[in-house]
């Protein structure tokens, strides 16, 4: 079958995605890529890259992903297409607030230097007029096809949709023209978001995330044969009551034949050092059939089974891939909903994470390590020396390492990022088997079980202007959260034990590339051949 429109688009793209029972052809009509849009797209993207240029530069990081203008938050479509990493996330150019959501988009060689690409998609179209929302991008035949959320109201009510563009060169997208693929939730008062979709075997699978009819977080599961006709499947799993009234992002792989799910969260309340912020991101481990469509018969998402991912202030909505050479990477939202981005003044806000490689213990714990790519960055090294407590050091500069290593057997480790006016501390005790971090004010303090393997505490802290990452031992705990320090940093070393410290300063990263703009241009002029199916 051959479906076209000729109407409104400037020209025709046939992409053909050979499926398992037919040929399909699809033909994407090209209904707001026409020349004139097109380029209104780049002089766009030219002037939000002046304005940047231009734009107030204090608390932006330097190596971590940050909106060209505007608005960031959730990552999407982590994936690998034509010899790049590709990252996208959830973009509003125009200030430094949510809003119309579209998928900003960057890109990179090695998952260390990354450069800012256009705006991959714009919500036009009547069935996502109100945001772009966060899903999948995967690789198929040449073509990168990503999976999202339309979102639109009518009246008062909010309507959500799952749907499809497709990019053969991974710069300039196409909406399928018999978007949404799944036009509404399984029933009338739920809602979904979020796509995960995968392959396998013969089958295509999406998780969406989920609200029931009873405001309670869920798990659907939908399956396909082509990509674009998909049948529901039921929930796979659900909360009792605990866990929240949606669920976001779901996230599902497999790590040494072991199967992860991951899941963010609205709604767990808060207990005693669990679950400390607004919203949660954690895994559970289980079993997945393919056979019968769902879990092992005891798994079961509550509090007791959900493990957070990261324990410090800032961190939702991740998305994982599969790197060139098998390791499960992950970044995530540095930012999390209803905090101060003090930001936000200057035009801008928010970041994403450091990109992070997952690993499985036999205890089924998951470790967080940074990329280990990640020492590319290091250009010198300003400190190396052994430090007592009391003793302090100047940061140097705003963007830096710390390795830090205690002697055998420390009692208490603990290390003060220091400014005018405020601090960020971080603590070992090692009576109470914890480390706590504390970056000041009212809701400060997060804290992890933490028994350092080895006898020795070995950290690694990450600081980019206004973010700290801080990585312990071999990743069983990590603290995301960002912090706004004026002026030079100082760090300071406290509690009862001397430790080394190796201090790298980091260069930058993220830049525009200004290539782009040429690229376009020719893509723009290149005939596209429609194929016959
Ligand atoms: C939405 O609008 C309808 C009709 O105006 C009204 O009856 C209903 O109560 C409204 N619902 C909410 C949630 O405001
Ligand atoms: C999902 O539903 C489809 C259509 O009803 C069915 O063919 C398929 O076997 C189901 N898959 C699983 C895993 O239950
Ligand atoms: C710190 O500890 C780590 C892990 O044990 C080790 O690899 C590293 O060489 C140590 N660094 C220093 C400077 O002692």
């Amino acid at each position: 079958m051959l479906f076209y429109s000729c109407s409104l688009a400037a020209r025709l793209v046939v992409v053909q995605l050979p499926a398992q029972m037919e040929v399909r052809a699809i033909v994407v009509g090209l209904l707001w890529l026409g020349s004139a849009q097109f380029i209104e797209e780049i002089n766009n993207f030219e002037m939000v890259k002046q304005k940047s240029i231009m734009a107030k530069k204090k608390y932006r990081p330097t190596y971590h992903i940050s909106a060209p203008m505007g608005w960031l938050n959730n990552p999407a479509g982590f994936t690998f297409f034509q010899r790049q990493y590709h990252i996208f996330y959830q973009y509003h150019p125009y200030n430094g607030a949510w809003g119309h959501i579209q998928w900003g988009h960057a890109v990179s060689d090695d998952l260390v230097d990354w450069r800012h690409y256009p705006p991959a998609i714009i919500p036009r179209e009547s069935y996502e007029r109100q945001g772009c929302l966060t899903g999948t991008a995967l690789v198929q035949n040449n073509y990168m096809t990503i999976f999202y959320t339309g979102t639109y109201t009518i009246g008062n009510v909010t309507k959500r949709n799952q749907n499809v563009a497709i990019s053969s060169d991974g710069i300039i997208f196409q909406k399928y023209l018999y978007n949404p693929i799944i036009k509404d939730p399984p029933a009338i008062d739920m809602d979904f978001r979020n796509p995960k979709v995968w392959r396998n075997r013969n089958m295509w699978y999406m998780l969406c995330g989920m609200k029931t009819e009873l405001r309670l977080g869920a798990l659907g599961l939908y399956s396909s044969r082509d990509m674009f006709n998909w049948h529901y499947n039921g929930t796979v799993a659900q909360s009792y009551g605990d866990m929240g009234y949606i669920w976001e992002c779901p996230d599902f792989f497999e790590i040494d034949g072991t199967h992860l799910l991951i899941l963010s969260v609205r709604g767990i309340q808060s207990d005693g050092f669990r679950f400390r912020n607004l919203y949660q991101t954690g895994y559970m481990i289980g079993s997945f059939s393919y056979r019968t469509g769902r879990f092992n018969e005891d798994f079961e998402v509550s509090t007791a089974t959900f493990n957070e991912l990261d324990y410090g202030h800032d961190f939702y909505a991740t998305q994982t891939m599969l790197s060139r050479d098998g390791r499960r990477l992950m970044i995530a939202w540095l930012g999390m909903w209803e905090s101060t981005f003090m930001e936000s003044a200057n035009g801008w806000a928010s970041m994403l994470t450091l990109v992070r490689e997952l690993k499985l213990t036999d205890q089924g714990r998951l470790l967080m390590q940074p990329l280990k790519e990640i020492v590319e960055l290091r250009s010198e090294v300003v400190e190396e020396a052994w430090y007592l407590p009391g003793e302090s050091f100047s940061a140097g500069s705003k963007a830096f390492e710390l390795l830090v290593n205690s002697t055998n057997a420390p009692n208490e480790v603990s290390i003060a990022l220091e400014w005018t006016g405020g601090k960020y501390g971080i603590d070992f005790e090692s009576r109470k088997g914890s480390i706590t971090v504390n970056r000041g004010g009212e809701d400060g303090l997060r804290h992890a079980d933490w028994i350092p393997s080895g006898n020795t505490v070995n950290m690694r802290i990450f600081v980019d202007c206004s973010s700290v990452e801080v990585f312990c031992g071999k990743g069983e705990v990590v603290f995301s959260s960002r912090i706004y320090p004026k002026g030079k940093i100082r760090v300071r070393v406290g509690g009862d034990t001397q430790v080394h410290i190796l201090q790298y300063q980091l260069r930058r990263s993220v830049r525009y590339d200004n290539r782009i703009r040429k690229h376009l241009l020719k893509s723009r002029n290149k005939p596209l051949q429609p194929q016959p199916a």
